[in-house]
């Protein structure tokens, strides 16, 4: 797939936010933790979604998509998804917590790598350890069984997002109480939480680094709305401010982009929050900053390839350091060819500011580099044409009729 880009565009108008992609991808695993039907609402055409649905339909759920409105039911009668699913994506490892509450057994191909780190799971089956089950490797597999989940405290040697969902779920249906310690605090563990209890779960604390957990026998199917997409929000955010536009940006909790928004407004952009949206324009010049991605409510990592584009034209130099990630800067070479002035040592780039950049043939690597690309062809003088742009569109809905309605001039090839 490729996205020919026009340059020099200046965004307007606004833009309506979608349900978050790593809100949903968590609660779909999660539907498995019961026979009951389903009902997920304003979930978003991507294809993450459509690869967790297929993972699911392979473990005997009924999966039904009706535009934007996703049904499950049925009982899973299969614990050991093919592989070809699974390494598509990182978030099928979801699948193991709830099928080890219902199961008692799960076999999942250990998760690949993938062009931002090695991506380890141990905090996951450190966490299911904890709680009773045996975990053995077997062919590239992890194999864990448990015949009765048995409630405990687990400490998290890192607040790994991954991790706390996945215990979260297998926690849930465990007999006794868990706690969860230095827990993740993320908006999504929240809505997963919030999914969970809306089912009959009994989880308190989820926002704060201490989540209880009391496991429960039965929990019921539900209808549910995710929470919109912060990172979406994030990235229209930024490329309204790259293009010196000025737009709206509705469907937001304006609380889940704090980082996102302060460190905008420090560059020089303007926001205005109100409850369920907000205005973004930027008339000076782009002031330099400094950004270290943190787990939340820090910096989020996954905006870090797009503020490196907006960066690029700064008045002077900024440092980004990626804290969350050990190779999450594939996209500098890219940006690189446009013209922009990157240094990388480690974990540290320094990106000193230029006049403009330059339209070019660039690579998506993966889904938010791919996202940064796109801010960057929108400002560069001249076109360019984003190759590999189904990286994209694995989290961004419509992302070129979005950008289209307004002003950009993209095209989808
Ligand atoms: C989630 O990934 C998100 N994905 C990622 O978004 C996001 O970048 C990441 O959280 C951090 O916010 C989904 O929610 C589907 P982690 P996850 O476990 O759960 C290390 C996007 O672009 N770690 O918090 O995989 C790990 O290596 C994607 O939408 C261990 O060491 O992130 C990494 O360095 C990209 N052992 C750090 O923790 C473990 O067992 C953060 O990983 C697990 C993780």
């Amino acid at each position: 797939m490729k996205m020919m880009i026009k340059g020099k565009a200046v965004l307007r108008g606004e833009v309506e936010i979608s349900s978050s992609k790593n809100a949903i991808l968590p609660i779909l695993a999660a539907s498995l933790l019961t026979d009951g039907n389903v009902e997920i609402n304003k979930v978003p055409n991507i294809n993450d979604v459509v690869i967790i649905s297929k993972l699911l339909t392979h473990l005997g759920i009924k999966v039904k998509q009706e535009s934007s409105q996703l049904s499950l039911g049925g009982a899973c009668n299969a614990i050991h998804p093919p592989y070809e699913l699974v390494r598509q994506i990182r978030a099928s490892f979801l699948i193991m917590g709830p099928l080890l509450a219902r199961k008692g057994k799960v076999r999942v191909a250990l998760p690949g790598g993938c062009s931002i780190g090695t991506r380890p799971i141990d905090l996951h089956l450190k966490g299911f350890q904890a709680l009773g089950a045996d975990i053995s490797l077997n062919s590239g597999d992890v194999i864990a069984k448990a015949n009765q989940l048995i409630g405990t405290h687990i400490y998290l040697d890192y607040p790994s997002v991954g991790a706390t969902e996945n215990i979260l779920m297998a926690a849930a249906m465990a007999k006794g109480v868990s706690y969860i310690e230095n827990a993740a605090l993320e908006p999504e563990i929240v809505d997963l939480a919030n999914f969970i209890n809306s089912m009959g779960g009994r989880i308190n604390g989820a926002g704060t680094n201490v989540i209880k957990i009391k496991g429960v026998k039965e929990l019921k199917g539900v209808n549910y709305t995710p929470i919109p997409d912060r990172i979406e929000a994030g990235t229209y955010m930024v490329a309204v401010a790259a293009t010196g536009g000025n737009a709206i940006i509705k469907n937001i909790v304006p609380e889940h982009l704090k980082a996102i928004s302060a460190k905008l407004i420090e560059s020089g952009a303007e926001v205005i929050e109100s409850d369920d949206h907000l205005q973004i324009k930027r008339e000076s010049r782009i002031k330099p900053v400094y950004i270290k991605t943190l787990p939340y409510p820090g910096f989020p990592t996954d905006m870090q390839a797009q503020f490196m584009a907006y960066l690029s034209c700064s008045l002077g130099s900024s440092v980004i350091s990626e804290s969350v990630f050990e190779n999450r800067f594939m996209h500098v070479q890219e940006l690189s060819r446009m013209g922009a002035d990157i240094k990388t040592e480690g974990r540290t780039a320094i990106i000193r500011g230029v006049k403009k950049l330059t339209g070019a043939k660039v690579k998506a690597s993966d889904l938010r580099a791919g996202a940064a690309l796109v801010i960057a062809a929108l400002t560069a003088q001249g076109d360019s044409i984003l190759v590999e742009s189904e990286h994209v569109d694995r989290g961004y809905e419509n992302i070129a009729n979005k950008l289209n309605a307004m002003g950009a001039q993209i095209e989808n090839e």
